[in-house]
């Protein structure tokens, strides 16, 4: 591939996702279904070639609520010490008009998988200050950020960590995906996780919408892409995808996070007082994240809440079944989280029921939709189309950084309005 300096246009895109998407993507990108050919392939990221040329920075991205991150591919760069590879970057990317600089990695395991979650690593840590420090060095005071949401210790020493392979076999699931510009085995890197930090909130979004963002993304330590983004949706201004967000000492599930990160992504704020309803609600992960930000929570779930929310003033607890709640009893609700673990079409059946009964006025659907399989992904258009049909203007599917093999679905609606049947 030619420097952008020299060829501004370029026919590779990239789309990065959770281990264990990529097949789905494949097939759903790739010709015949898709525009485009497989070009590269390792867990949680893959890049494409396309018949079109395009300009470095394309508004033309990559859309799928299974793609957690995508951009257009500049170029691979290998090697064995970090430095000359950051020298390299510069050398043929100063130049170039972009405003900020992301470096992250992709995955290296499932998240929730033995304590891993998505987001920013040491190494990626390390080369992003590495970039940092050379681009002051010659006044050059464009924001670098290394990625996600943290759940290392961002204050552990990385400034010496060397991008040599790793070449222990890793704990993670087995290696799979081959790489058609590169057969070599998938080096998984050794990374620990640690105390989850404190705040709760997104740390600055950093720049203004369709910002132009370079990325360094580490796929092995050794090799590294370079790749341009038009940053348009939320998630492009994250790094790999992840928000940045902090999170308290002890989160009674993960679902706290997957609920932070859906309220990011959808750009949604609670009022203090707003009263929510969450089907599927314990041990109360969700439950805790909703009454810290000062909302009225009804949890419906037949089994036990975790005694911290229990015990919280601003915490009801109807246990039960969702199908056993009388439906007039949502009237008061404009908010509905669901987090059951039943099948996308017995969600959407119950909520259906609930939203679409005639005392009901729901505004904002948050649902967490598992998938029983990966194949499961090629029928979110029709979840989409059937949320839409009750009624909401906007109906949207990510599959959330903290998401497992589920994805999250957000619908909105202005009003609330009486429904006509
Ligand atoms: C993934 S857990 C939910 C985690 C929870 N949201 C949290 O924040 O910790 C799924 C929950 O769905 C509940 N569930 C399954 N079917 C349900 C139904 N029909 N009505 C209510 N809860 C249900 C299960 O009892 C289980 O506690």
């Amino acid at each position: 591939m030619s420097s952008p300096t020299a060829n501004p246009t370029n026919r590779f895109l990239y789309a990065a996702c959770q281990h264990g998407a990529e097949q789905v993507l494949k097939q759903a990108l790739c010709e015949p279904a898709g525009p485009f050919r497989l070009a590269y392939s390792a867990k949680g990221f893959l890049t494409f070639k396309s018949n079109m040329s395009t300009p470095i920075w394309s508004r033309a991205l990559i859309e799928h609520p299974l793609v957690r991150s995508r951009g257009t591919v500049l170029e691979r760069i290998e090697g064995t010490e970090s430095g000359p590879m950051v020298e390299q970057i510069l050398a043929s990317y100063q130049s170039l008009d972009w405003e900020v600089l992301h470096v992250w990695q992709r995955d290296t395991a499932q998240p929730g998988w033995n304590g891993f979650e998505p987001g920013v690593s040491l190494l990626a840590l390390s080369i992003a200050e590495q970039l940092r420090s050379a681009l002051r060095k010659q006044n050059d005071g464009r924001e670098v950020h290394a990625g996600g949401l943290s759940r290392e210790n961002p204050k552990t020493p990385a400034n010496s960590l060397s991008v040599e392979p790793s070449d222990h076999a890793s704990e993670n699931e087995p290696a799979e995906e081959s790489a058609d510009e590169s057969a070599e085995e998938s080096a998984e890197i050794n990374v620990k996780h640690s105390e989850p930090l404190k705040r709760s909130e997104p740390m600055s979004e950093g720049v203004a919408p369709g910002a132009k963002i370079l990325e360094v993304i580490i796929d092995e330590p050794n090799r590294w892409w370079i790749a341009a983004k038009y940053a348009q949706k939320s998630y492009d201004f994250w790094p790999g995808g992840v928000p940045d967000l902090f999170f308290p000492d002890e989160v009674i599930s993960r679902a706290y996070y997957k609920i932070a990160e859906a309220f990011s992504w959808g750009g949604i704020q609670l009022r203090p007082g707003e009263k929510v309803v969450e089907i599927g609600a314990s041990p109360g992960g969700a439950c805790q994240w909703l009454l810290d930000r000062g909302t009225k929570v009804t949890g419906i779930d037949p089994a036990e809440m975790d005694e911290r929310i229990v015990n919280h003033p601003n915490f009801t607890h109807w246990r039960n079944r969702s199908r056993e709640v009388k439906r007039r009893a949502f009237q008061g609700f404009r908010v509905l989280v669901c987090d059951a673990n039943v099948t996308p079409n017995y969600t959407l059946d119950t909520v259906e029921a609930i939203v679409m009964y005639p005392t009901s006025r729901f505004r904002l659907l948050v649902l967490t939709m598992k998938l029983p399989d990966w194949e499961h992904a090629q029928k979110i258009p029709e979840h989409l189309e059937r949320v839409k049909s009750w009624g909401f203007e906007s109906v949207e599917a990510r599959q959330l950084g903290h998401n497992r093999r589920e994805y999250c679905l957000l619908a909105r609606r202005r009003v609330s309005q009486r429904h006509s049947s």
